[in-house]
């Protein structure tokens, strides 16, 4: 089993912490349009999150491979990973639509006029949902995944045949996906992982600080001065809601001393 305590001995101490980060999302409305119609076009192209997951698999510098493996129970090795096999493999599919249905819903709520709460909201359930699957992240693991999305959707547009230009009576296909649309999808991206990190590095530092309470687990010894209030500093949550998450997480704890 992956667990993050293991992990963290192994590799850095503290994944890559929130820093204080813009908390909005900063997208026109002709950049909201551009990402709805975008995906629309680059899904009828292809299926990105199956493309998603092929690609993490193939890229040496996550820890998505060696994390899948964990959860399927069967060694996976270093392959040139295609479409068709992740189709193949059960759970990196369900990854996939995973994926798909994630932006799916992200996406829809985009041109509601509480759109940033309400994709702050799914963001932070996914970064939680991430914990829960002990899903370790590092600073690579984000980048990649932001890149190889951004990538998938690039190049499904790429494979649209209907841009197509009449230049100089010949017919001439545009290989290129506007800057104005890559721009938007980068500043969506980065909103939705920097909300899945806030979740996620929330849950993490408290279990961290529970665990180095393991000497004296009562939480009413945790006094909301020292270094509750640093999580609270760093991952701008309010001191309420991360006594809450101690709370919550005061039965993970014995779970998580069980194994280390
Ligand atoms: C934009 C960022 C990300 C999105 C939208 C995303 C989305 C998802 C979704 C929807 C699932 C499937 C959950 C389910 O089973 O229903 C999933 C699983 C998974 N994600 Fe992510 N993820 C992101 C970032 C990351 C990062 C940075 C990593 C680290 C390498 C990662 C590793 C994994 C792994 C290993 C699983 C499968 C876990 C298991 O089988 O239990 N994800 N992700």
């Amino acid at each position: 089993m992956d667990l993050p305590l293991r992990d963290s001995r192994q590799s850095s101490p503290l994944p890559d912490s929130p820093s204080a980060g813009p908390r909005s999302i900063n997208l026109s409305i002709s950049e909201r349009q551009c990402i709805c119609a975008s995906w629309e076009k680059a899904s009828n192209q292809s299926d990105i999150g199956c493309e998603l997951v092929a690609r993490l698999l193939n890229d040496n510098r996550t820890r998505f491979r060696a994390l899948l493996e964990c959860k399927s129970g069967g060694y996976l090795g270093s392959g040139n990973y295609t479409t068709e096999d992740v189709n193949g493999m059960k759970r990196a599919r369900s990854v996939a639509d995973g994926v798909n249905c994630f932006f799916n819903k992200v996406i829809s709520k985009l041109m509601d006029t509480n759109y940033i709460d309400e994709i702050q909201d799914l963001s932070l359930q996914l970064g939680a949902m991430h914990f829960r699957m002990k899903v370790w992240f590092q600073a690579e693991n984000w980048l990649c995944v932001k890149n190889c999305l951004l990538d998938s959707v690039i190049s499904a547009l790429l494979k649209d045949t209907k841009g197509t230009y009449v230049i100089c009576g010949g017919i001439k296909k545009v290989q290129t996906v506007e800057k104005h649309t890559t721009h938007a999808w980068f500043k969506f991206v980065q909103f939705i992982i920097q909300n899945m990190k806030k979740d996620f590095w929330l849950k993490l530092s408290t279990l961290i600080l529970i665990l180095n309470q393991r000497q004296n687990v009562d939480l009413r010894v945790l006094q909301p001065v020292t270094t509750v209030s640093k999580i609270s500093e760093i991952a701008g949550f309010s001191i309420d809601k991360i006594i809450k998450t101690l709370i919550s997480y005061s039965s993970a704890f014995l779970l998580f001393s069980a194994f280390s």
